[in-house]
């Protein structure tokens, strides 16, 4: 209530993309308050769950986008996150689209964005990683989602995501393969099938390439796809994620559709929040139906898309989500949310 009535307000008055930057770099730097915030906002650990070789200590992760650099990954874990992912990231720093590029829909609790994969490039966030390292817990996991730059062809985007999986393989836990940004012209070409299997399947080599010539383990690999595609794309992709040995999919990025909404700020972009949260439960189901056919090697689903609260959450644990993260229910919710979900 305190956030919403009094912290809320004063953010909302502010243009969303400078106070999310500003807040972003201030709590970067306060890591004195971080015992404090641990305090207050910290779920009572919900359950230690052991998922593809990694373990988390609640179900609950920052989702792609909201720390795209890393600079606050000691943060994410005082306010109780068991996991983040950094992100998108792409091989060379690039600024992205022209401002204003974040919108508020207050009426309908979500957001409209055209970042377009602003980022300081895959070599400044690998420091950022292993900065943040030296002082994380072992249990505090860490996701890179890679993509691709905005000059890079479509067809050579391949070497994008290599660029980047390579050059982040040693600070990430696990990788999320972005290719269902709406904001990045081109981008969701890679969903079609003749990009989507070269892709996944050049990754799957470097992957296990770099594992045997470091004797460890491969990454864990997800795929992040989007709420707007047909039935059968969906399967489609489904079929691709088994075929390539990926770790699982990530159910939904944003979404293009403007369905039912009361505000009247049309722009373009990718949609998040409430209005998105059917749509993403929809494309969640649907892989867990595809699963249960697929019961000997099933994939691993994480379940994003407007979770405000522990309906929301427990919904998209119904719908075959082992983890589930959240963006916009934390600008509208607050810290407090982590709270209202697990406890
Ligand atoms: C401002 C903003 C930036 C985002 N940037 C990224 C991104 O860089 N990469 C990505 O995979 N998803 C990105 N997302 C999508 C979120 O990770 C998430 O999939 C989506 O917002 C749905 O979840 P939500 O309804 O809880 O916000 C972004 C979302 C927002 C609102």
């Amino acid at each position: 209530m305190f956030y919403k009535i009094f912290i809320r307000s004063i953010l909302f008055l502010f243009d969303a993309e400078s106070i999310h930057n500003f807040t972003l770099n201030f709590f970067s730097k306060a890591t004195f308050l971080y015992p404090i915030l641990k305090l207050i906002f910290s779920p009572e650990s919900d359950s230690v769950a052991e998922l593809k070789g990694l373990k988390f200590k609640n179900r609950l992760g920052l989702a792609a986008g909201f720390d795209k650099n890393g600079i606050a990954i000691r943060f994410w874990e005082a306010l109780g996150f068991s996991h983040l992912e950094v992100g998108t990231v792409t091989p060379l720093p690039q600024p992205g689209n022209p401002k204003p590029r974040i919108f508020r829909l207050k009426e309908d609790e979500a957001i409209i964005n055209r970042l377009g994969f602003n980022n300081k490039g895959a070599e400044e966030v690998r420091r950022n990683i292993l900065e943040a390292r030296k002082l994380t817990g072992k249990d505090f996991v860490i996701g890179v989602n890679i993509g691709k730059n905005k000059n890079t062809p479509i067809k050579e985007a391949v070497n994008d995501y290599k660029k980047c999986f390579e050059k982040l393989f040693d600070v990430a836990d696990y990788f999320t393969i972005n290719i269902s940004s709406p904001n990045t012209e081109g981008l969701r070409l890679l969903q079609e099938e003749e990009y989507l299997d070269e892709l996944l399947s050049e990754i799957k080599d470097l992957n296990d390439l770099i594992s045997r010539s470091n004797s460890e383990q491969p990454k864990s690999v997800f795929l992040k796809i989007a709420p707007d595609l047909t039935p059968d794309m969906t399967g489609l992709i489904y079929k691709l994620v088994v075929k390539n040995k990926l770790s699982g999919i990530i159910a939904t990025n944003t979404t293009v559709e403007r369905l039912n909404l009361k505000s009247r700020i049309n722009e373009q972009g990718g949609l998040s929040g409430k209005p998105l949260k059917q749509m993403s439960d929809k494309v969640l189901k649907s892989l867990n139906d595809m699963n249960r056919e697929n019961s000997d090697d099933p994939v691993l689903l994480i379940g994003v898309g407007g979770v405000f609260d522990n309906d929301d959450y427990k919904s998209k644990l119904n719908n075959g989500a082992s983890l589930v993260h959240i963006y916009t229910g934390l600008i509208y919710e607050g810290p407090s949310i982590l709270k209202k979900i697990l406890n």
